[in-house]
């Protein structure tokens, strides 16, 4: 079973033909929200909002432990796939380009980022050298490919604490660091997954220029964010709907 989280702005997903919803209980605390049951296509789905189904839950305070165990553990998904919204930084990544990142740069602190507390007998170090899955990027290039979206293939993802956005000489050390855009919410989402051994990838829609890029030059436009977000979440639903529609 596929799991989808939605960001900002993709608090439900049309497509979904919806059987029921769940409280997942979970040994972490209580996810987002229920978890939401149904169909895309002819393949079982859960949702989950990212950060609440009214959007009320900030980057910085979402339980992504109970999050991802909720849907690999209490929905039992073997695959989790994640819509995020994201600044560009890179000059080919601007407002409204989707983008399927490779790689992760982790800047957020203070974030429960591991199942293992000290607690276990056995310290968890998990390989990360590839942060998503290969296999189930190459997927969702496919099914972009295949629903005749274009979708830009690897990008580095800055994950930055939030909620505020960046400053610009921030977003000049992201790119000297080596990202392509920044997001909040990358991590600990992608090494929780591989703690629990189940394939994540992301499906990044460019919502703005990065501070100080493009005409987020002297400030971001909350208004524009809405209105691209709007038009582009749209291509991440078709990507999600060809990645159902294909055989499994
Ligand atoms: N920075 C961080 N997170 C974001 C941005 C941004 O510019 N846009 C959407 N999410």
């Amino acid at each position: 079973m596929l799991a989808i989280i939605g960001g900002s702005g993709l608090t439900q997903l049309s497509s979904l033909d919806i059987s029921h919803r769940e409280v997942v209980r979970t040994p972490y605390g209580e996810p987002s929200g229920a978890v939401t049951y149904g169909r895309i296509g002819g393949r079982e789905v859960v949702f989950l909002a990212r950060h609440g189904y009214g959007h009320t839950i900030p980057p910085h305070l979402v339980n992504y432990r109970a999050n991802m165990w909720a849907l690999a553990k209490g929905a039992g998904a073997d695959h989790i796939v994640s819509v995020a919204s994201v600044g560009g930084i890179r000059a080919d990544l601007g407002p409204g380009v989707v983008v399927i990142p490779n790689q992760i740069i982790d800047y957020t602190w203070g974030r429960y980022v591991t199942y293992s507390n000290g607690d276990d007998a056995q310290v968890v170090h998990i390989d990360f050298t590839e942060p998503y899955d290969r296999a189930l990027r190459e997927r969702l290039l496919a099914a972009a490919a295949g629903v005749g979206v274009d979708a830009v293939d690897g990008a580095v993802y800055a994950t930055t604490q939030g909620p505020r956005l960046e400053t610009a000489a921030e977003v000049n050390r992201l790119e000297r660091d080596g990202a392509d855009v920044v997001g909040m919410t990358g991590m600990p989402e992608a090494c929780l997954a591989r703690e629990l051994d189940v394939p994540y990838a992301a499906i990044c829609v460019v919502a703005n220029w990065a501070a100080g890029r493009g005409d987020s030059e002297h400030a971001i436009s909350f208004d524009r964010i809405e209105e691209v977000l709007k038009e582009s979440l749209g291509k991440a639903r078709r990507i999600v709907e060809g990645l159902c529609g294909e055989a499994a």
